[in-house]
């Protein structure tokens, strides 16, 4: 663990206090933190005999809001929304969804719901019509609304021209929207989202987030949505929770969290010839709080006080014939909240599991 421990334990209970809607600056709709809460989760816990999956979780979602949930691989974000959309048993605690208890209601619950899991599940021998209608009829959607809902979605999710397309033809990013586009056909007020984007090269990730957008503006939505990518988190979520080892770490406005860590400005630098204690020389330096060594030279340095920590730093480096390769200064990011509140890299853990890519569109291969 290379970030400043002596800075870590305070702001945690910070941070995990909700500080309430604030004006962030953005285009994003500022959600009403006084709106009715569409999901409520309490204490919540999930074991699989001895271990731990989720580990007392309590966090409250606002009707209308869009709420991340952040967090390694393990760390139980899938669990979670198992537990919330009444798929697995919750071992003890509570969850309720737009007011119903999930293990009493379950039906009630569910008829509230729409969910996208981790996994493609919509099926490739289909069209997309067909995979919108199956899921149309499992929820009893009248006949004569079938067809106008998934008219309308598919003009959201911009797959018109691709109704009577067979799905296997479709590219991941298309699939991930028509999936998107399938658990909204019995107009959900709820929506569930795991790693929507996960695996889709960057330009399909836009288009998923402008879909949501996109589609929040048509229905009266409130979505729970997970991704492992910083800046999606960022730019769409109203407020974000980490999950780390089943436990939640922080939880807030993005802007929130991000001032809760200690610096207000991250230099990236890059190296050569760097003594061994470098790191340590760095940490020295006025105004730093924490630094992370990121391999080949390059350290991460977060600073109260961006100028002069760049000046001292390059002071430094002339004085002990270290050479500067690249040199940049940018505000804190939630990679760095990231950090400070699992003392991990989310990049690295994702680097460990994710060593796929999306699959190749089978219609396409030769
Ligand atoms: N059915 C199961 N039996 C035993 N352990 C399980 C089961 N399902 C999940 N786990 C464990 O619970 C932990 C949380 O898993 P979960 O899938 O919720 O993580 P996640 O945050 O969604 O991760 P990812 O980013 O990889 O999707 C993991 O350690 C996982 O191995
Ligand atoms: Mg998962």
């Amino acid at each position: 663990m290379t970030n400043d421990s002596k800075s870590n334990g305070g702001a945690k209970n910070e941070a995990t206090k909700s500080l309430g809607a604030s004006n962030r600056g953005t285009d994003k709709p500022v959600y009403d933190p006084n709106a009715r809460a569409a999901i409520e989760v309490e204490h919540i816990v999930k074991k699989y005999g001895e271990f731990t999956a989720v580990d007392d979780v309590s966090f409250s979602v606002k009707e209308g809001e869009i709420f991340g949930l952040l967090g390694p691989n393990g760390a139980g974000k899938s669990t979670l929304i198992r537990m919330m959309t009444t798929l697995i048993p919750i071992t003890s605690g509570k969850a309720r969804i737009a007011g119903h208890d999930v293990a009493k209601e379950p039906n009630a619950a569910r008829r509230m719901i729409g969910v996208i899991p981790q996994a493609l599940t919509s099926d490739l021998d289909l069209t997309v019509e067909e995979n919108l209608n199956i899921y149309a009829k499992l929820y009893d959607v009248p006949a004569k609304e079938r067809e106008k809902s998934i008219t309308e979605l598919l003009g959201l999710v911009d797959l018109a021209k691709w109704r009577d397309a067979q799905t296997k033809t479709l590219s991941g990013g298309m699939r991930r929207r028509l999936e998107i586009a399938r658990g909204l056909v019995h107009h959900p007020r709820i929506f569930f989202l795991d790693e929507p984007t996960t695996g889709l090269d960057p330009v399909s990730r836009v288009a998923v987030w402008e879909m949501l957008g996109n589609i929040k503006e048509h229905r009266k939505l409130t979505i729970l949505i997970t991704t492992h990518y910083m800046d999606e988190a960022d730019r769409l979520c109203d407020r974000i929770a980490i999950v780390d080892h089943g436990k939640l770490v922080a939880l807030d406005e993005p802007m929130a969290l991000k001032a809760s860590v200690p610096g207000s400005n991250v230099i990236e630098a890059q190296f050569e010839n760097s003594p061994d204690d470098w790191e340590q020389r760095l940490h020295d330096l006025e105004a730093v709080t924490s630094v992370q060594h990121e391999g080949a030279g390059m350290y991460r340095v977060l600073t109260s006080n961006g100028s002069r920590t760049t000046t001292q730093l390059v002071e430094l480096a002339v004085q002990s014939g270290v050479s500067v390769k690249s040199l940049s200064v940018q505000n804190t990011t939630l990679d760095d909240v990231f950090v400070h509140y699992t003392g991990r890299q989310l990049r690295d853990e994702l680097q460990k599991a994710y060593g796929f890519v999306m699959p190749q569109r089978p219609g396409l291969q030769p």
